[in-house]
């Protein structure tokens, strides 16, 4: 969602900030804007739709200045508009400011502010934000901020300037990430690391409710009564060329081929193959204090809530422990029953997603113990976890999520068998051959990505399709999900995930000749369940992709295309399966001439319920 930098320091502000904002695409936004001090002298200019457009229009106004705040906008209250855009004034326009989030109280607080005579010129919630520290103005910037803050209600990063103060950028948050890149004679505001690392790998997190003042040389952080605070910045390990498409034609394709080295770091980090073991650094729970969990909850949302299903799955199997997985974003409004006896997962990418973070809180306050499987060190929800087991996946650029998801689904696989060894009911000799297997998945991708071409041609005759329906059973099920959701996000075509038993439930009424059906049906003791599925479908005259073992002679007769995969355990094949899914899906987008990496509507991360 929402992008926002900051500069403050010797340089010209615009081309820097223009740079982070394009590093922060892959958020997800409508609109951008900047706004820059040349002495007391601010200078504006925002436009609905891409950067591009934003800095072409610079090209054609000189906007100097060695302070500034700029921000791409992911609409919520208003149309993506030049008005609506990013950054709002106050009423004398000295006071600039950028805000990701949502205030909450707006109405109120507008109403208010419009009987004393402050003027509103956009439907943004943001613009109440500039207004309400004018009011509360006296001569220092972070002073205003913080009494405005007082009152404003919901979640909020912001980075604000006033023309009274040329050499101060202020920062503030509350429920949306903002960080502080540490320079030499510079400083930064900004959403995410990737918008400032070609500039420093030093970066402070900021925490809720905290202001940050900066100059080019200095650094204040406080809470909102104004009481200072030290921390010491954090070295970023990831380089910037890692978050960039390296000679693909987008960051989705690259993600997708980076899987293969993304499990085997998982595998080298979290495995000892020889001796048959799994380690789960990073989860702060000892042996003898998982034993005592009664049951397990994941929740997550998106493409992590179906990587949670698996856990399900797998933690079920084996070590049968009760597990229930809930999307986020319910789970707070449905009474969940849990206490210090239960273990609450979540799942994310980013480790901001507000409704995982709004979870994950609420199970903190019902006594659960909260680990989160998590690939971004130093986020919100891994900050507020007991114990966090990281991904490795590294950063995750294209919004539809990829390599994310079979590092989450790899995670769950090792903390399933982890659980599985600590309560005995996995020996030794059954985990090394699991390990043994899982070893040759990092390969089996690889066998995947070069036969890709076929993918390619399967995509290309169906891209004109107006319906698909993606459908499975067992641990494959969740994939099917996770393919209909990768097909929608990116295409725009309109597809469902079903576990296949439930299409004489109802959806099979669909099939038609404008639909496809991808079966997801590798070797598995239900593949002959799935087998009895397709022939249904296919006596219906619908068109059927099958996704299945290497040897599968028999499907070919029932399908109209077949794509292969290498053979393997049940438990590690969505590890391959979902990677026709995600080709399919790139292909498909690509087909149709979609915007792949920054699909219509959808951002990166969600920092807003
Ligand atoms: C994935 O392709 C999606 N863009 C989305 O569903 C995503 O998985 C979801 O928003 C959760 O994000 P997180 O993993 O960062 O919490």
């Amino acid at each position: 969602m929402c992008g926002i930098i900051g500069y403050v320091g010797k340089d010209e502000a615009v081309p820097i900030l223009i740079k982070g904002l394009t590093r922060l695409e892959y958020r997800g936004y409508d609109s951008a804007g900047v706004a820059v001090l040349d002495g007391n002298v601010m200078r504006r200019l925002k436009t609905a739709g891409k950067i591009k457009r934003l800095s072409d229009c610079l090209k054609k106004t000189s906007i100097n200045g060695t302070l500034g705040i700029a921000h791409t906008r992911w609409a919520t209250h208003g149309i993506p508009n030049n008005i609506n855009a990013h950054p709002h004034y106050d009423c004398t326009g000295a006071i600039a400011l950028v805000h990701n989030g949502i205030i909450e109280n707006c109405d109120e607080l507008k109403a208010q502010l419009k009987k004393e005579g402050h003027k509103f010129l956009s439907e943004t919630d943001t613009e109440v934000l500039p207004h309400l520290i004018e009011k509360y103005y006296k001569g220092n910037l972070e002073a205003a901020v913080r009494r405005a803050l007082k009152n404003a209600h919901g979640s909020y990063a912001i980075a604000v300037i006033h023309t009274n103060e040329p050499d101060k950028l202020v920062g503030a948050k509350c429920g949306s990430p903002l960080i502080v890149g540490v320079g030499k004679g510079e400083n930064f505001l900004a959403s995410d690391c990737p918008a400032i690392l070609d500039k420093t790998r030093k970066v402070i997190f900021v925490e809720d409710r905290e202001v940050i003042a900066l100059t080019k040389d200095s650094i204040e952080i406080s809470d909102l009564n104004g009481k200072r605070v030290n921390r010491k910045p954090t070295a970023i390990e990831w380089d910037i060329s890692q978050a960039e498409k390296g000679g693909f034609a987008h960051f989705m394709l690259k993600e997708i081929y980076e899987q293969p080295r993304v499990i085997h770091k998982i595998l080298s980090a979290r495995t000892n193959v020889r001796k048959g073991q799994v380690k789960v650094d990073g989860i702060n729970l000892t042996p003898k204090q998982l034993l005592k969990f009664d049951n397990i909850i994941i929740s997550a949302c998106g493409t992590a809530y179906h990587a949670g299903l698996i856990g399900e799955y797998l933690i079920e199997k084996f070590a049968r422990i009760p597990v229930e997985v809930d999307v986020s974003s319910e789970f707070r409004y449905r009474s969940p029953i849990l206490d210090k006896r239960t273990l609450f997962i979540a799942v994310s990418q980013s480790g901001e997603t507000a409704d995982t973070l709004a979870a994950l809180r609420e199970a903190k306050k019902n006594g659960a113990k909260v680990v989160s499987i998590c690939n971004v060190a130093g986020s919100t929800i891994t900050r507020e976890s007991d114990g966090v087991i990281y991904t490795y996946a590294g950063p995750e650029i294209g919004v539809a999520s990829t390599k994310a998801y079979t590092a989450q689904v790899a995670t769950f696989i090792l903390l399933a068998l982890y659980l599985g060894g600590i309560k005995g009911l996995l020996g030794r000799r059954q985990m090394k051959n699991l390990l043994n297997e899982f070893e040759m998945i990092p390969e089996h991708m690889d066998e995947i990505l070069d036969e890709a071409e076929a993918i390619k041609n399967c995509a290309k005759k169906y891209s004109k399709l107006s319906c698909f329906m993606y459908i499975a059973r067992g641990v494959n099920f969740p994939n099917a999900l996770e393919g209909a959701l990768k097909l929608k996000e990116i295409s725009y075509i309109h597809a469902e995930g079903y576990g296949a038993g439930e299409m004489k439930h109802g959806p099979i009424a669909l099939i038609e000749e404008n639909m496809a059906v991808v079966a997801i049906a590798p070797q598995a003791p239900t593949y002959e369940k799935m087998l009895s599925n397709i022939r249904e479908i296919r006596a219906r005259e619908g068109k059927i992709i099958a996704i299945v073992s290497e040897g599968d002679s028999s499907i070919k007769k029932h399908v109209s295309t077949t794509l292969y995969v290498p053979k393997t355990q049940e438990v590690l094949s969505p590890l391959l399966t979902v990677l026709p899914l995600q080709l399919l899906a790139y292909h498909v987008a690509v087909a149709r001439g979609r915007d792949v990496d920054q699909p219509r509507n959808l951002a990166k991360s969600v920092t807003v319920e």
